[in-house]
């Protein structure tokens, strides 16, 4: 397993695009696939989480040509004419397994069999599994409710108004998903607001979808949608951890362009500025339905600790890791709570940011919901894990930038799930390599 050594970094400066938005460039491709006319994809993240639902569209039958990272091009089949293979591999991508179930209920399909890594395997699937049942749905879960998962399709489905008991866009996305395919309507109460990308993308395919202060519904069944061809933004999640470093080794400015600055996504920029960091959000456009711009990060003299918790959580579920970063280099005690879905990402985010962190020098008090980091303003350094997890490695990669002895990233290669060449955009930037 590579081990990658992050030494303590001078200065920042410069302008870089970050990689295109994962969550954009997931549900682009499956709506590609189920339109019925071609659609050309420009930009779509080129890692191995999208690679896998490149795949898996290919497999059931959209024709994809052209490169993933430049331009594709996907000849959809239509909303129901994908022709799902015995079984689909979704490597790590959570994404995919939760949102793949909504598209194949809608398709002739006999126990598709979906499965992942070993970090997939202990995603909680019933959380889809259970509310596409209550429409009509065939869909089956290992013991403990993880996968392997069997899905089959084509069996009549009857709208349902489903409560989620967490905000999950996930599972949001894959009921409207398979609401397309339903009689009558399917709406999706969240207890918080969540990412609304699917919403978005669907209204701008023409699907007949209805947005409410507390979630969204479709009324189907719908016969026929068109994803407009579709540029890709930046993925804020991939700007975060730049974003921490240039706060504090920032020389003049640090620029990140053509970001995705949904508000539902941009949680992360808003806790940073509480804490003192001096970072501008600067709009210039729409992509994708999308309000992008860049990301100005300059150099803060003082960060001072925060509460991270409530509706607030979602706009920055894949950022809260690096809270434990700034936490530590702010004065006072920085708290996340109300966070125990970080239980089951990619890793157990809250054990691994707590390992992680301490491994680095830096005492973490591991909460069922959250942690509280003890800020000192140092990071000593050391030695951690990426546990198999992309965001974690980011944070042991930060960390080490920021650190006072460097630190060593264990299992760095899974970086790959989302920002393949993260190390390089760090040279980029003026880190020495
Ligand atoms: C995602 C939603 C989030 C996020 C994940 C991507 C998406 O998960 O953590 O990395 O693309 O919809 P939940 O909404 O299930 O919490």
């Amino acid at each position: 397993m590579p081990i990658v050594r992050f030494e303590p970094a001078r200065r920042l400066a410069g302008s870089l695009r970050v990689p295109a938005d994962k969550s954009i460039t997931h549900r682009a491709l499956l709506l590609a696939a189920l339109s019925s006319e071609p659609t050309r994809i420009r930009g779509a993240l080129d890692a191995e989480d999208t690679a896998a639902t490149a795949g898996a569209i290919a497999a059931c039958g959209a024709t994809v040509t052209g490169d993933l990272g430049e331009e594709i091009t996907v000849a959809g089949r239509g909303l129901h004419g994908l022709r799902p293979p015995p079984a689909i591999d979704c490597g790590n991508a959570g994404t995919l397994i939760r949102l793949l179930p909504g598209v194949l209920v809608g398709q002739t399909c006999d126990r598709v069999v979906l499965d992942g890594d070993d970090s997939l395997r202990r995603r909680p699937m019933e959380r889809v599994a259970d509310p596409l049942r209550a429409m009509g749905a065939s869909i089956w879960t290992a013991p403990g409710g993880t996968p392997p998962l069997a899905v089959s399709g084509g069996e009549p489905l009857v709208g349902f108004t489903h409560g989620l008991a967490m905000a999950s866009a996930q599972v949001k996305s894959c009921l409207l998903l398979a609401g397309l395919a339903a009689t009558g309507v399917t709406r999706v109460v969240e207890p918080g607001p969540s990412r609304d990308h699917t919403e978005r993308m669907l209204e701008a395919a023409g699907a007949p979808i209805r947005r409410h202060a507390d979630g969204a519904e479709v009324e189907g069944p719908v016969e026929r949608i068109q994803l407009p061809d579709v540029d890709i933004p930046g993925d804020p999640s991939s700007a975060a951890p730049l974003a921490v470093v240039a706060a504090l080794l920032a020389d003049d400015e640090v620029r990140l362009t053509g970001i995705n600055l949904n508000p539902r996504r941009t949680g992360f920029f808003e806790v940073m500025r509480r804490m003192g960091a001096d970072i501008e959000l600067v709009e210039a456009g729409e992509v994708a339905g999308e309000p992008t711009g860049d990301l100005i990060v300059r150099r803060s003299e003082r960060l001072v600790a925060t509460d991270v918790g409530g509706e607030e959580i979602p706009t920055l579920i894949d950022e809260l890791p690096l809270v434990a970063l700034l936490g530590a280099l702010a004065s006072g005690t920085t708290r996340v709570t109300g966070a125990a879905e970080l239980r089951v990402k990619e890793s157990d985010r809250i054990a691994a940011v707590a390992t992680t962190m301490r491994s680095l020098g830096v005492p973490v008090d591991e909460a069922p919901d959250g942690f509280a980091v003890r800020g000192t303003g140092r990071i000593p350094g050391g030695r951690m894990d990426a546990e198999g997890d992309h965001r974690i490695a980011m944070l042991g990669a930060a960390a080490g930038l920021l650190s006072e002895e460097g630190a060593s990233v264990g299992g760095y290669e899974a970086v790959s799930v989302s920002y393949p060449g993260f190390a390089r955009d760090l040279v980029a930037l003026g880190v020495e390599a």
